[in-house]
């Protein structure tokens, strides 16, 4: 794969300034695996003062708004979060779609509003449960991402999409390396005729529920994955950078 192993931390609704030092222990610990791209999304609120912190790591959001300014109580604008120092944003992770019936329409516009302000976008998509056990996920997670991803040109450098089956989500349980795998390749298959193989090539797909320090090797290691989207264990900088060295050695091997 051309791009680095990606390892994103999704801080959710976690920290307070209390936080900045284990931020600075991330970035420390960044700085010694070069060949991964590490980086955070911490809550709004400390995305400036992260920014600050970071020689290394990459900072973003959680979400951002797909109107650019005016009267919409409580949000928050793509240029908002690029004057906090944000480079990317993770968009659609399910437990907004779930809490606020965000739509994968939706998804795109926040998307599209992001990249006119050349922030990277993070596209989360993934089945619950029920849908899982009906053998439905592939065709579920292909209609979701249809509907969310971005119609752009340049997509390699812009765009990653992050799988993360909901019922994989802070329960401790993960996916087969088989289901992975597969789902990862119906991924690639789908990016291939949207963006095209040349730009498809660039395209990250990462897998996020319940990565840890003891799964990331294996997980890191399933064909097409390209990198993880760490919800609780990227709340530390030691099990953070675990899952990092993880992803650092599959590039070696
Ligand atoms: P956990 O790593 O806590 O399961 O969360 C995954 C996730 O939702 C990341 O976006």
């Amino acid at each position: 794969m051309a791009q680095r192993p990606y390892i994103v931390g999704n801080w959710k609704m976690n920290g307070t300034r209390a936080m900045l030092p284990e931020a600075r222990a991330i970035d420390r610990a960044a700085q010694r695996h070069m060949k991964v791209e590490v980086a955070v999304a911490p809550p709004y609120t400390l995305i400036h003062a992260v920014h600050r912190e970071a020689e290394q790591i990459g900072v973003g959001a959680q979400d951002c708004s797909p109107d650019p300014d005016g009267a919409h109580t409580g949000d928050i604008s793509a240029s908002m979060l690029a004057d906090a120092g944000a480079k990317f944003v993770i968009l659609g992770h399910s437990e907004r779609r779930q809490a606020y019936g965000e739509t994968s329409e939706q998804v795109n516009a926040k998307a599209v509003a992001a990249l006119e302000v050349g922030i990277r976008v993070i596209i989360c998509c993934g089945e619950p449960l029920d849908v899982r056990e009906a053998g439905k996920a592939e065709d579920y997670v292909a209609k979701q991402l249809q509907a969310s991803l971005p119609a752009i040109e340049d997509a390699g450098e812009k765009v990653t999409v992050a799988y993360e089956p909901i019922w994989a989500i802070g329960t401790g349980k993960t996916a087969t390396n088989d289901d992975i795998a597969a789902m990862h390749a119906m991924i690639r298959e789908l990016l291939n005729k949207r963006y095209g193989e040349d730009q498809s090539a660039d395209v990250r797909i990462l897998y996020g529920g319940s990565v840890k320090p003891e799964n990331a090797a294996e997980i890191l290691g399933t064909a097409e994955v390209g990198g993880a989207l760490v919800g609780g264990a990227s709340l530390t900088a030691d099990s953070f950078m675990g899952i990092a060295l993880a992803a650092s050695e599959t590039e070696e091997g």
